[in-house]
């Protein structure tokens, strides 16, 4: 059986589900939150160290301001609401991507991480204004500027996703089939499940499905 530590998670299919049901994008973003809720439990359940959501991507900027304000409301929503709950789980909030947002989020964000920094049962990894290219260029920058030697030890150092394993398992809902620029480096060996629901529709059953499957896998690692 195959040891699992992290998994990375494209939670896409929000606002065609909004559409769908609610004839609204939004109201499918607000849904999406519920399917949150549920996978941090059944992560903590599976015992799993490492949970890494894609919340916003560099890309997600193109979106009409309206759904973007709309996105950044919700957010400001659940921390502050649910930062609490988080903290009695004994969950570890970090924040991957760049926090240049508004005053009032890029504190909440701070505060959120710092208190809950000392937990140790889950660390969530939440990708905001996330983008892996940027994120790779970075670190080559970073590399140069310290005069460091060029491998692979001492990019992975400079990566946001520093001292995190790389996620054994990625999935992607919606039924679309590409990375969107998420973790393009340390993803480089996991295991890829795409799923046609769509996130608001994705639940515990599905997620111990794929646990399940993967667990099985024969990971080769160029071996054979
Ligand atoms: C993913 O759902 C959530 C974010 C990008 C914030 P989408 O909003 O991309 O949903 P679809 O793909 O348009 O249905
Ligand atoms: C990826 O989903 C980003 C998030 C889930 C946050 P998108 O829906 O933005 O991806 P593309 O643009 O369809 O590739
Ligand atoms: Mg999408």
């Amino acid at each position: 059986m195959n040891p699992l530590n992290h998994v990375a998670i494209i939670m896409d299919g929000n606002g065609r589900w909004g559409l769908k049901y609610k004839s609204s994008r939004n109201e499918g973003h607000k849904a999406g939150l519920n399917t949150v809720e549920k996978i941090i439990k059944e992560s903590i359940k599976q015992k799993i160290n490492f949970l890494t959501l894609y919340a916003f991507s560099t890309e997600n900027w193109n979106r009409p301001k309206k759904e973007i304000d709309y996105l950044f409301n919700l957010l400001e929503y659940f921390l502050s609401q649910k930062i609490d709950d988080l903290h009695k789980k004994d969950i570890k909030l970090n924040i991957i991507g760049i926090k240049n947002f508004s005053k009032k989020l890029n504190k909440l964000l701070n505060f959120s991480e710092q208190k809950t920094s000392k937990n140790t049962t889950l660390q969530i990894n939440l990708a905001l204004n996330y983008g892996s290219k940027f994120e790779i260029l970075d670190s080559v920058k970073k590399m140069k500027r310290n005069n460091d030697k060029i491998n692979e030890k001492n990019l992975s150092k400079y990566l946001q996703t520093k001292n995190i394993p790389d996620p054994e398992i990625l999935i992607r809902t919606g039924n679309t089939k590409r990375l969107s620029n998420f973790l393009l480096w340390q993803l480089a060996y996991s295991e890829i499940f795409f799923e046609k629901k769509l996130w608001p529709d994705f639940n515990e059953k599905d997620y111990i499905r794929i646990i399940k499957k993967f667990k099985k896998i024969k990971r080769n690692f160029g071996n054979i």
